[in-house]
């Protein structure tokens, strides 16, 4: 397989959907237009029957439309000017191109023979004697390895191989003495070094190359893919190029036609004199047309009207604002009713209660550029005057760039000064955020309270130290059991009697504690370290023993676990893992009920404190889930 050809082939064409018919219609109507004139100066171009028309859109993600005579071949002409255009500048730079192609429109046809003796170059690329320019840069030891380059630049576009059509290619090379004038002129002002006719030679192939409406379409739709043919998944041009080529292509692709096109039509597209148009909407599609009828700019006339048809129905003028930064801020939670999974004891929820608004956890969506960044940044720093705990969740972002990436960093240097706490979610070294987990690496000294894979853990860390500043030195994780809330009530006398049934037990980090499906025959009260509830799911974060884990909650001192085993004496329903090491009591659940013969109130005392922690826990869950449908 060629290196260009790539493994990924999502371009077939599937059943008929709305833009096959919108496509069809459109190419039936336009079938009936018949103004303009084949171009005869090439003599083969002269033999082309007149009437053949094909439409093709390819999107960004290898879908391809097709209208009409969508696989005939014809020569590519001036529109492999783009695509040689951006092989030169990845191969030389910007700046080393601009020495010998300039990026000025001349407002003049494609092949004017003015040139810019100020800056003693071609005005721009897209013009016949700027494509000439370029042409000489083509890399190769040989003519023969030159034109195999060019070809292997155009066939990576199209995501196939291609030929010249040696007959075209003939045909101009004979009877292209204009081409021959302009390009001895450059030699005559120092603008080309190479003999002409070497590099008439390349370009006149270049323009004889042969390609379907099909090809053209994923050609310009590798252009608005950021480089990338989204059939093959093979890079055609690196992505720093694409703007400069578009750019071009915007302002000269369409010669003296440029003006009027981009004010109508609004895509940076280039023509052919065989009849073939490319269109680019980055990000979105591109288009390729052919017919062969042109018009006085040398434009097909029928594939300047599906471009306007298309920019017109579809809305496609690239100047259009599709953006919507308002939408950047998906949700603002606070502390008091939105708590993470970890398990707290009452103390800490009351603590929670009160003072849980100075954590603000920001859901954000969408892509983080300039416009939303500064929208995002701009209502942290406002809500940054009451919270000062901020957890920026960026699960539902799926980019940010460049500026996104300095105004968060600036963001969170500027709340470091105001003493508030800015902790970033979801942010992985992998994926579509591991250039900005790069970025929040290199900027945010402490990684362990700044960067979190989960907004869960993330909300954890700011509960601990809102609870640990408002606990102000009292230890909440020391507890007699008569703190404990299911033991309340009881006398201490009833407290003996339990305290002789406990068994002081220590798990491990990792150990787990009780396993899903296992019979229940102690129930837990942490007394030290931390342990996860966990469900074996599909799709959970946590790996253990080869199975994925959901974490459920996290429990810690004074926080009990298992007591469902003394209503329903069944299995366990999730397993608890110690997520440190955990000193537990062990309460054997035979030995409560054997206590609840003797005792009958120890036991009545119990099921009623926890009937009414579960209820307090429902209660707490609805006011959650308000919050969060809210
Ligand atoms: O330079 C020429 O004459 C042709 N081989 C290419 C010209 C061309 O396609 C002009 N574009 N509309």
């Amino acid at each position: 397989m060629d290196a260009w050809a790539g493994e990924l082939q999502v371009g077939e064409e599937t059943s008929a959907g709305p833009v096959d018919h919108y496509l069809a219609a459109l190419h039936t109507r336009l079938k009936a237009l018949r103004d303009g004139q084949v171009a005869t100066y090439i003599p083969e171009l002269a033999k082309v029957d007149p009437d053949l028309f094909g439409i093709a859109v390819a999107t960004v993600d290898g879908k391809i439309y097709a209208a009409g005579d969508s696989e005939c071949t014809f020569t590519i002409q001036s529109t492999s000017k783009a695509f040689i255009y951006g092989y030169i500048l990845a191969e030389y730079g910007r700046e080393a191109v601009l020495k010998h192609i300039g990026v000025e429109p001349t407002g003049d046809a494609f092949n004017s023979i003015l040139l810019d003796e100020v800056e003693n170059r071609p005005f721009n690329p897209m013009v016949n004697s700027g494509a000439m320019a370029a042409a000489e840069l083509i890399k190769g030891d040989s003519p023969e390895a030159r034109i195999a380059t060019m070809l292997d630049v155009m066939s990576r576009f199209a995501g196939r191989s291609l030929f010249v059509d040696e007959d075209v290619f003939r045909s101009e090379q004979a009877t292209g003495h204009r081409n021959r004038a302009i390009a001895y002129m450059m030699l005559n002002s120092g603008m080309i070094r190479s003999s002409p006719e070497s590099i008439l030679d390349i370009y006149f192939r270049q323009c004889s190359v042969r390609v379907t409406c099909r090809d053209l379409a994923i050609m310009a739709a590798t252009l608005a893919n950021d480089g990338i043919n989204p059939v093959t998944g093979v890079e055609a041009l690196p992505r720093e190029y694409i703007q400069d080529v578009l750019t071009v292509m915007n302002s000269c692709g369409m010669y003296n036609f440029a003006g009027q096109w981009s004010y109508e039509i609004g895509m940076p597209a280039k023509s052919g004199v065989a009849g073939g148009i490319i269109a680019v909407i980055p990000g979105q599609i591109g288009i390729g047309v052919f017919s062969p009828r042109l018009d006085r700019h040398g434009h097909s006339v029928r594939g300047v009207r599906v471009c306007r048809e298309l920019s017109e129905t579809f809305g496609l003028h690239v100047f259009r604002n599709h953006t919507n930064t308002s939408a950047v801020v998906r949700r603002e939670l606070f502390g008091d009713l939105v708590h993470s999974k970890r398990q707290r004891t009452p103390e800490e929820l009351e603590i929670l209660d009160k003072v849980g608004k100075k954590i603000c956890l920001v859901e954000v969506q969408g892509s983080l550029f300039f416009g939303s960044a500064d929208r995002l940044v701009r209502r942290i720093d406002k809500l940054a005057d009451k919270a000062e705990y901020i957890v920026v969740d960026l699960r539902r972002v799926h980019d940010a760039d460049q500026a996104a990436h300095r105004l968060l960093i600036e963001l969170f240097d500027w709340l470091s000064a105001r003493n508030r706490h800015l902790l970033f979610a979801h942010v992985l070294p992998e994926g579509a955020l591991a250039p900005l987990h790069a970025v929040l690496c290199d900027h945010c000294g402490n990684l362990d309270e700044t960067v979190f894979a989960h907004r869960d853990t993330a909300l954890e860390w700011c509960e601990n130290h809102l609870i640990a500043d408002a606990a102000s030195g009292r230890d909440l994780t020391k507890f007699s059991l008569s703190d404990l809330r299911i033991f309340t009530g009881l006398s201490p006398a009833d407290l003996k009697i339990l305290e002789a049934t406990v068994q002081p037990l220590v798990f491990e980090a990792g150990q787990t504690i009780v396993r899903e499906g296992d019979e229940a025959r102690l129930f837990f009260v942490v007394t030290r370290g931390k342990a996860t509830v966990c469900l074996r799911l599909r799709g959970g974060d946590r790996e253990k023993d080869g199975e994925t884990l959901v974490r459920i909650a996290t429990l810690g001192p004074g926080l009990t676990f298992g007591e469902m085993a003394l209503l329903d004496g069944g299995h366990r329903s999730a397993d608890v893992i110690a997520d440190e090491r955990v000193v537990c009591y062990g309460f054997s659940v035979e030995h409560l009920r054997e206590i609840g013969n003797e005792h009958p109130h120890i036991f009545t005392i119990i099921l009623a404190n926890m009937m009414r922690d579960f209820s307090e826990r429902l209660r707490r869950a609805n006011d959650e889930i308000r919050a969060l449908e809210g």
